[in-house]
């Protein structure tokens, strides 16, 4: 499972420093839904990542060309495209890190709730393939809504036997790419200093930025930050407003699903503390599951962390978000039991 890396060439005459010690592990990450567009630039910037030694690329439609355009770039990883059902099992097997962004998305009106009765049949059938074939993989799921497809995910593999919450991520990356956007903007700070965490789930007012702890530190009036969160939890859907019925973020999804597929990666390959928001079992609220800043390590999951020193206007949002999260939560949770 290891390869060795050469430091210099080895035929230098000058420099002959030989090999390096330092191994880099191989890592095979699956794509389902791979060509859609969360998945095309998303398997580009999977192929871009180091990390990565084999690149499995799976949709039900299109994807031969997508799979044989992305293996012509010149990095490491091998890629390898699948394209039925029948092939499923394949792309799965070996996977350390499986990446769901199979489904469809919103169109202006709808809410990601709304897409629930398509969206939950698929996830159910691709987790059923995923205890199936790589029971031990980190699941990081894309696919909206998050608040439900999260607990479907966790019901199909409790079914199976096969469930460690340590392994399952609702990916609500893009919510702390937004917040660090539009934080900065206002604040005036270097954007790639920022650092928000946002907790609660993945839709509406359960998205919760924590602007009170963002760094670096801005003296921002309230009506600013109200109206920050306001965005950083309408983004979504300005996004499927500007694209006027032509889907929801692609660009930015993919972006933030590189991210967070990296930070996984890197906590399976020992790096230390690893930090990154994600909606995952939790017991930091009297919700199962809760999005807030999550330790990765070689397990997956290795410490949620708490929420630390809230504003008040944090507090009356984290108790105006709880009974909707609740109740997506719940609807996934009797999904996947009615049909299990
Ligand atoms: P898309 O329609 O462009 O692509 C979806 C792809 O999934 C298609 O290629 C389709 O063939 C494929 N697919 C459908 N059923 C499948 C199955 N059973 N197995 C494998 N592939 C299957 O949609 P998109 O814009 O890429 O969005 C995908 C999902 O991601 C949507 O549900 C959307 O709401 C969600 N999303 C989530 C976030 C987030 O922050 N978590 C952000 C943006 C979009
Ligand atoms: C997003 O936040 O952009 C996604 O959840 C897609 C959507 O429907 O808004």
């Amino acid at each position: 499972r290891f390869i060795k890396s050469l430091t210099t060439s080895p035929s230098s005459h000058i420099v002959r420093r030989g090999y390096a010690s330092e191994a880099v592990p191989e890592r095979k990450v699956t794509v389902l839904g791979a060509a859609g567009g969360i998945g095309q630039p998303l398997s580009l910037l999977m192929k871009l990542n180091p990390l990565v030694s084999n690149l499995a690329l799976y949709d039900i439609a299109n994807t031969p060309g997508v799979a044989a355009d992305v293996s012509h770039i010149n990095t490491r990883s091998e890629v390898v495209g699948y394209a039925s059902d029948a092939e499923l099992g394949k792309a799965l097997e070996g996977a350390d890190v499986v990446i769901i962004p199979a489904g469809v998305p919103r169109k202006p009106g709808m809410t990601r709730d709304d897409l629930f009765n398509i969206n939950a049949g698929i996830v159910k059938g691709l987790c059923e393939a995923i205890a199936k074939h790589c029971p031990n993989a980190l699941v990081n799921m894309i696919s909206n809504p998050v608040n439900s497809t999260v607990p479907i995910a966790a019901e199909v593999f409790k079914k199976a036997g096969t469930y460690d919450p340590k392994r399952l991520f609702g990916v609500t990356t893009l919510d702390v790419v937004r917040a660090k956007t539009f934080y900065a903007g206002k604040a005036m700070v270097p954007v790639a200093e920022v650092n928000v965490p946002v907790v609660g789930g993945h839709a509406g007012i359960t998205i919760l930025p924590l602007f009170s702890q963002a760094t670096p530190k801005a003296n921002l009036s309230d009506e600013v930050i109200t109206a920050l969160t306001k965005r950083t939890q309408d983004g979504g859907t300005e996004v499927v407003e500007a694209k006027a019925g032509k889907g929801s973020a692609t660009l930015s999804m993919a972006y933030a699903g590189a991210i967070f597929a990296d930070a996984c990666l890197k906590g399976l390959n020992g790096v230390p503390d690893v930090i990154e928001c994600s909606f995952v079992q939790s017991t930091v609220t009297e919700l199962p599951f809760f999005a807030s800043r999550v330790r990765l390590g070689k397990n997956g999951v290795e410490e949620v962390l708490g929420l630390g020193p809230l504003s008040d206007f944090e507090k009356e949002g984290l108790e105006k978000l709880k009974p909707e999260l609740k109740s997506s939560i719940e609807k996934g949770i009797k999904f996947a039991t009615h049909y299990l």
